[in-house]
């Protein structure tokens, strides 16, 4: 009997005539190219992936999917988003197409800074409201595990209630959401000329207290001469250290401040943006392990010219992650695919390197590598099927709206 694909049911049984992504799975029999494969699942998680022709004879009596000869890929992985806030910044998009600068346009009292009062103002509902259609739009196009940070609150309630949001997303849409504290985003307004200040009430009061409420999954700091120096970044580092909570860093996007060997230092997760990284920098994430998380959407809006170190990295053999930075002032993507194709059009990234940036690398970014970004035995069930004949499609297409198949956590939510 072959199951209808239909939104909201199991996931489990064999998925039959699929071709896998290559580099994008592990198999528990080889599958040659061209081979059509299976992927069984059991009580929502991948129990084999191999030849259809080989499944073992326990699974024979399974419900049969149809695959219809189309791609597998994991899950996408979004793993740097500040998906909640309130309102939009379409204003500064004319600002800046009228010759102003993201720092001037801080300056002038726009950039974060004007989201920070849309989202302050904004219920915890209104906050939902507006963050899910936009969610919405990334989970339709496979992606079945996102960072959202924190930052557009920048005060213990207004944090709190960005990451509380974030939380309901997970739930409303049954989603793997990582959670993100960046309360040093920027200096809130109040706090003008008290930099201090304002990261020791970081350090002192607002992370201890919402990592207290479970309410954190690893910390993040905005380092650049318009935001965060690079001591307060290491007491921010310190205090999430202290509270055993991995960290992460906006790093070296605008200007070199040797932030990245500083977040290696504390093992961090990821740094992300880069464009400035030195080779200091390269050496020290290499050593640490950490993942360099490109963003070209933020490069693209801001219309930026220096490109991120690839060769570099790619030599260090760093792992290199892509992903959307959503956020309303430098990056209103909400495409994954899309900068998939931006990261090879605009980074010089190979195909193969931009999957593995929107899949493998950036579930690494999050701490994930067991659970999402590759299709194999023992894990969540989280794939996508795609109606393209050769993998390279995915980053070449682009404004495309792929009519995939998305099973996430076991369940197909698109079929
Ligand atoms: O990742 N660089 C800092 N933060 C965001 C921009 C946030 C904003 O402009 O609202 C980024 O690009
Ligand atoms: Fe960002």
């Amino acid at each position: 009997m072959t199951q209808a694909a239909t939104p909201h049911s199991s996931a489990d049984g064999r998925w039959l005539d699929l071709r896998l992504a290559p580099e994008l799975f592990a198999a528990d029999v080889p599958v040659a190219e061209g081979q059509p494969a299976c992927i069984v699942v059991q009580q929502g998680r991948i129990v084999w992936v191999g030849p259809q022709d080989q499944v073992p004879a326990v699974y024979a009596g399974l419900p049969a999917h149809e695959g219809g000869a189309r791609l597998a890929t994991p899950g996408l992985v979004d793993c740097h988003t500040h998906l909640v806030y309130g309102g939009e910044r379409a204003n500064e998009f004319a600002m800046r197409l009228a010759g102003a600068s993201y720092e001037e346009v801080a300056r002038a009292g726009g950039g974060i800074v004007s989201s920070v009062k849309a989202t302050r103002e904004a219920s915890e509902e209104e906050l939902i409201a507006q963050a899910l259609p936009r969610l919405d739009q990334l989970l339709a196009e496979g992606v079945t595990a996102i960072e959202i940070k924190s930052g557009y609150g920048l005060s213990l309630e207004h944090e709190r209630k960005q990451l509380r949001v974030a939380r309901r997303l997970a739930e409303l849409r049954g989603v793997t959401v990582r959670t993100t504290f960046l309360g040093a985003h920027a200096l809130p307004p109040e706090y003008a000329g008290r930099s201090q200040d304002y990261i020791d009430l970081v350090c002192r009061e607002i992370m201890p207290a919402l990592a207290a409420e479970g309410l954190i999954d690893a910390v993040d700091v905005f380092c650049e001469r318009i935001a965060f120096s690079l001591a307060e970044t290491e007491q921010v580092f310190q205090a999430a250290q202290a509270l055993g909570l991995p960290v992460k860093l906006h790093a070296e996007q605008l200007s070199n401040m040797e932030g990245a060997a500083l977040a290696a230092r504390y093992g961090a997760l990821s740094c992300d943006h880069i464009e400035h990284l030195s080779e200091n920098g390269i050496a020290a994430m290499r050593d640490a392990g950490t993942v360099a998380v490109l963003l070209p959407g933020a490069f693209y809006t801001l219309r930026d010219t220096k490109v991120p170190p690839i060769d570099g990295l790619r030599a260090a053999k760093v792992p290199m992650a892509v992903s959307t930075d959503h956020n309303p002032g430098t990056s209103p993507a909400l495409s994954l695919l899309l900068m998939a194709n931006m990261a090879c059009t605009l980074f010089r990234l190979t195909v193969p390197e931009a999957l593995a940036g929107i899949t493998r690398h950036a579930a690494r970014a999050l701490g994930l590598q067991h659970e999402q970004g590759l299709i194999a035995a023992g894990r969540p069930a989280n794939f996508v099927l795609w109606p393209v004949r050769h993998a390279a499609e995915l980053a070449y297409w682009f404004g495309n709206k792929p009519d995939c198949t998305v099973v996430r956590q076991g369940r197909i939510t698109r079929a």
